[in-house]
């Protein structure tokens, strides 16, 4: 079941595209790991597909529905969880009051969310009362996936979730897209730079370069051979 579509997706700023005619569908229960060069487009392609910047062109569906860009609390309400590059906490709140803002949790699904985030992430289970802007880069990630994913949402956007992690730390939470797929049924859309990483646990990769899919392929097949992706990071 084809939960994203995008097609002929033109995206950027001022009417000026920097991602061009972009195909891609996502699947449910299905990650899809989305690689390339920095500059190549991925963060542009995520906002899109939430709705926080408008497509210039193209069309996104989130369960065959067209996403309303300019709304992107709309696109929120309908199970589009966005985990953005810089985190997007509130600093000053603590661990549970950042949880409780997760776009679409209902009140009487706190208590059941809560129990989830420290069941994926137990490491945040202690620090629940502790303010988000005192904890380390990766408890402050942990917190933002887990943000993301307590609503068990229909799609999951995941940017750069390694940006600035040590390498113990991306290993220990990569894997939590995967779980997130497999126990929720979530089309997953992930954006990293640990290309080794990223193939491990998606089912397929996409690599942008200037723009535009230079290279579509199984994730298996790629780990197989490395040369493929090497070769569409080079141009
Ligand atoms: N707010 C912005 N206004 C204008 N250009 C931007 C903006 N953000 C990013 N860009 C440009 O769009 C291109 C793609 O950026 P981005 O989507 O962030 O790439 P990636 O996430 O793959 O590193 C880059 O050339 C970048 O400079
Ligand atoms: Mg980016």
């Amino acid at each position: 079941m084809t939960v994203l579509s995008i097609s002929g997706l033109d995206a950027g700023y001022g009417g000026v595209p920097v991602v061009r005619g972009l195909n891609l569908e996502v699947s449910a229960g299905e990650v899809v790991a989305l690689l390339g060069p920095n500059g190549a487009g991925k963060t542009t392609t995520l906002r899109t597909i939430s709705g926080l910047l408008p497509a210039i062109a193209g069309a996104v569906t989130v369960d065959g529905r067209p996403t309303d860009s300019r709304r992107p609390f709309r696109v929120a309400r309908r199970g589009v969880a966005h985990v953005a590059e810089d985190r997007s906490l509130f600093p000053g709140l603590t661990v549970r009051e950042n949880l409780r803002l997760a776009s679409g949790l209902k009140r009487r699904d706190r208590a059941a969310a809560y129990e989830r985030a420290t069941d994926v992430f137990p490491a945040l289970g202690p620090l629940m009362n502790r303010r988000a802007g005192l904890l380390s880069g990766g408890e402050q990630q942990m917190l933002a996936v887990a943000r993301g994913i307590i609503t068990s949402p229909q799609l999951l956007l995941v940017d750069e979730m390694s940006l600035g992690l040590a390498p113990v730390i991306v290993e220990e939470m990569l894997p939590v897209v995967r779980r997130v797929a497999d126990e929720m049924n979530t089309a997953v859309l992930v954006v990293e730079q640990h290309i080794h990483l990223a193939l491990d646990l998606a089912d397929r990769a996409v690599v942008l370069a200037n723009g535009s899919v230079v290279l579509d392929g199984d994730a298996a097949e790629l780990r197989e051979d490395p040369s493929h992706i090497e070769a569409s990071y080079l141009g």
